[in-house]
């Protein structure tokens, strides 16, 4: 098992205190992280709010929420104790500087320790928190500011914010979160490709087909609708975490893990993106919203039921033929869908190797498939390597795709922490490597943005898939005009 390094003492203020991501996530990564003994001293967590709430009535929410939220057994009444004791909740709107006079107040005399200050607001809050912490006089120097994504909702309000955040704290003050780069195999892509010289020589074209990145979600928008429908699944999925997983199937070996080291290899490949304009957005990506239908037999309601029966074009789905223009990735396309209401949660990569050269097993009879390696992000974590074997058993060659396995969680028998777990930890230790640089996110949105301008300009038809299939048809011809399909889960 890794080692279990405790971090400094620290102060993490959480701006959104009692907002979702903090009862579902923020907190339940913090109890656990509390429970291994890797929050030390008397660290604390202060949640800033707007609501009038007395401490004992916030502690009594974190207690609900950490019953609901954690896995069963994991809610044990010694740590809840402990825990609840370095917990304080702050009313005051961040708009109005003159309520930022208590939040001053209860950190005040701490200022030898870390000073965390997490976002977890709209991204319209962020540079207006930044600005009261320096107005405020509250950033001391080892003080760190947290911005939850979306960093803005394209290129130019993502750089607006970045200068307004970037006038407070320096660059490498700043961490920004996409917690798909917290997750385990995420990580693991990196330990695959570089602890390994096994792929390096067949990570590339000519051996390489194509790639297929997959991160389909079985639940809907539910009460995040009203927000969801501003934003989409281009912006809310692909610009962050779609993007973030074809960077490290496709950079270049960094010199080392050095915290700049794999970020200056992940924004060339953003650079090298080949971009989709224009009527290009009609052969490259497909746009579609989810109708009723049934997940797992059960019947849910359509995005638009779910808007109140209001007319909209946002996209609940997408998927993209991206392309990297370099000399690694030349003509292998990258394939990426995402989206909400599909028939079941999983998450993978797809590394399609191409067809044998020349089959010495008469095609008719023997159905040769190329070799595929998958990258299991979710449900369950690992990687699967596939190969031809023969079945066993006289009488000629009857071939079958059979996969070797990896399961993490078998391998290594311990309970897999949630991405918050660690990125909160990473950002308490001051490590950035797994946060998105400010170019990281401009160039993302950069590319994001000419594919939204792209349906616009051509009116791109949102096409309507039945809840709990795998989207709408168009997507698989997007892949059909390549004589490709994606392929079935595994
Ligand atoms: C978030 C998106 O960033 O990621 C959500 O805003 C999405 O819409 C979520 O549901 C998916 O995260 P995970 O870890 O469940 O794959």
């Amino acid at each position: 098992m890794a080692k279990l390094v405790p971090v400094q003492v620290f102060d993490l203020i959480i701006f959104g205190g009692t907002g979702d991501l903090s009862m579902r996530k923020l907190l339940p990564a913090l109890y656990h992280r509390d429970r291994d003994g890797q929050v030390i001293e008397d660290s604390r967590v202060i949640a800033v709010g707007r609501g009038d709430m007395s401490q004992q009535e916030y502690l009594n929410m974190v207690e609900a929420a950490l019953r609901a939220n954690l896995a069963d057994g994991d809610f044990d009444e010694e740590t809840w104790r402990s825990f609840a004791k370095r917990l304080t909740y702050v009313k005051a709107d961040a708009l109005n500087h003159n309520e930022w006079q208590h939040l001053g107040e209860v950190l005040g005399g701490f200022e030898d320790r870390v000073r965390v200050a997490y976002l977890a607001t709209a991204p319209s809050l962020f540079g207006p928190i930044a600005a009261g912490f320096r107005a405020n006089n509250l950033i001391t120097e080892t003080s760190r500011i947290v911005l939850e994504k979306p960093v803005g909702t394209d290129y130019a309000s993502a750089w607006k914010i970045n200068e307004e955040v970037g006038a407070c704290f320096s660059e490498s003050q700043i961490f920004r979160i996409d917690h798909y780069l917290g997750k385990e195999t995420v990580q693991n892509l990196l330990a695959l490709r570089f602890g390994n010289s096994l792929f390096e020589p067949l990570w590339r074209r000519g051996s390489v087909d194509h790639v297929q990145i997959t991160v389909a979600e079985e639940l809907g928008v539910g009460g995040r609708v009203e927000f969801y429908d501003r934003i989409g699944a281009l912006r809310d999925m692909v610009q962050n975490h779609l993007l973030q997983l074809v960077c490290l199937t496709a950079i270049e070996a960094p010199s080392s893990l050095d915290q700049e080291a794999v970020r200056d290899e992940k924004i060339k490949v953003l650079r090298a993106l080949r971009p989709i304009e224009g009527d290009s957005v009609r052969t490259r990506t497909v746009r579609g919203q989810y109708a009723a239908g049934a997940i797992h037999g059960t019947p849910v309601p359509g995005y638009l039921d779910e808007l109140g029966g209001k007319a909209s074009r946002t996209e609940t789905f997408v998927a993209i033929k991206a392309e990297i223009e370099n000399w690694r990735w030349s003509n292998v396309p990258f394939y990426l869908r995402t989206g909400k209401r599909l028939k079941t949660k999983h998450s993978e990569i797809v590394i399609q190797f191409q067809d044998v050269p020349h089959s010495i097993f008469p095609e008719q009879e023997y159905n040769v498939k190329p070799n595929r390696l998958t990258i299991k992000l979710q449900p369950d974590e690992g990687v699967k390597l596939f190969v031809m074997a023969k079945e066993p058993g006289p009488g000629g060659f009857d071939l079958r795709p059979v996969s070797l396995d990896l399961s993490f969680e078998e391998t290594f028998g311990i309970r897999y922490p949630d991405a918050y777990e660690r990125l909160l930890m990473e950002v308490l230790r001051g490590n950035p490597a797994l946060f998105m640089r400010r170019d990281e996110v401009e160039a993302a949105w950069e590319w994001v943005d000419t594919i939204i301008a792209g349906w616009e300009a051509t009116q791109t038809k949102v096409e309507s898939y039945v809840a709990g299939s795998w989207g709408p048809t168009a997507s698989s011809f997007l892949l059909d005009r390549d004589g490709r399909e994606w392929l079935p889960e595994n």
